[in-house]
């Protein structure tokens, strides 16, 4: 299939894409690099820089061609940010969100795959969350994927839209080519993996008084390669799916702290924590049910935290300073 990535330069972007080409899809990557990097797409996709902000573009860029589906994945991701600007989360997560919808309609693409995510939930009130858990988002990021997801329901009444929204829990890990590297980075596995990467000495992590079992928040880790396979199983399954949503997450949750130990242990080198306050907009813990993706899409996590927390490892060893553009 030809199918269109945005956000395709991105973090789980470029391992979508990578996976899309191994499965003999041809890519259509569209970024504007405001947070992605040239250099985490291969020479063999046709690449575009575009901003979803900018809807004639876009008109263009489906017209000129014969798209068979769209992955959405573009989007401003940094949860305090959007607290703090939520303007600008509104404008390019939901506005941009909503030309890249009308672009396609126009020209009859009716099926999408959605980046969405467990931030949806809020502070859930039950653990394993499951999809049908109540959504009462804490902050602007999450109140986009909840607004997105609301107008993808609408849309696939009223105009025949077929859509699967997938939820990700904490993506994490890496490809052999593809990793995580954000500016600034905020997530906690690339953060730990810097101590033993000799970038610093120390590792900060937001409170211990939250009330688990060692008093550090819990999260679901997925790795990155069990993400991506998720979305080429709802390509596979986006025909006639009207509109569908699911969580994608191990259902296994660990604490900060067991990320810290297990990055010991895959390193081999002592990571030193300093405690902090808590930061604003953090469940205490978040552990999905993925069984509806498990019943419906056939996804199962492969992964485990230490291959996820290994092959976070290497690709930072091996690229220590990210990608070069
Ligand atoms: N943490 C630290 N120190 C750090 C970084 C993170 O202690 O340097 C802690 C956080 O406070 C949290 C846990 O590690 O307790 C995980 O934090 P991440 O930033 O890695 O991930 P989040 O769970 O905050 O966020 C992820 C996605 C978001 C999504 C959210 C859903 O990255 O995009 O899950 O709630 F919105």
């Amino acid at each position: 299939m030809d199918v269109l990535v945005t956000g395709a330069a991105g973090y789980v972007g470029s391992v979508v894409s990578e996976q899309l080409l191994a499965g003999g899809h041809r890519v259509i990557a569209l970024d504007n690099l405001g947070q992605g990097h040239r250099a985490a797409l291969g020479p063999e996709v046709d690449f575009i820089q575009v901003d979803l902000c900018d809807a004639p573009r876009l008109d263009d860029i489906f017209s000129g061609r014969n798209i068979d589906a769209v992955m959405h994945l573009a989007a401003l991701s940094i949860v305090p940010h959007s607290v703090s600007n939520p303007e600008e989360y509104f404008q390019t997560n939901v506005i941009g969100g909503l030309n890249l919808l009308n672009s396609m309609l126009k020209n009859n693409v009716t099926r999408l795959v959605f980046s969405s995510s467990a931030s949806v939930y809020g502070i859930p009130e039950s653990i394993p969350v499951t999809e049908d858990s109540p959504q009462i988002p804490i902050h602007p990021y999450g109140e986009c994927k909840v607004m997105f997801e609301r107008i993808l329901k609408w849309y696939g009444e009223a105009y025949g839209l077929n859509s699967i929204s997938l939820r990700y829990f904490n993506a994490a890990g890496a490809t052999s080519l593809h990793g995580e590297h954000h500016q600034p980075e905020t997530h906690l596995i690339p953060n730990v993996l810097k101590v033993p990467l000799g970038k610093v000495d120390h590792v900060t992590i937001f409170a211990n008084d939250y009330e688990t079992e060692d008093g550090t928040c819990v999260r679901d880790y997925v790795h990155v390669i069990d993400i991506a396979d998720a979305h080429l199983k709802a390509l596979n399954a986006i025909a006639g799916a009207g509109t569908k949503a699911y969580n994608l997450g191990s259902g296994t949750g660990y604490s900060n702290l067991q990320v810290v130990r297990m990055v010991e242990q895959v390193s081999g080198v002592s990571v030193p924590v300093v405690f902090e306050s808590r930061r604003a907009g953090d469940p205490p813990v978040l552990v999905a049910s993925s069984d509806l993706a498990g019943k419906e899409l056939g996804w199962v996590p492969q992964y485990g935290l230490e291959e996820i927390v290994q092959s976070a490892w290497q690709w930072q060893s091996k690229f220590l300073d990210g990608y070069s553009d």
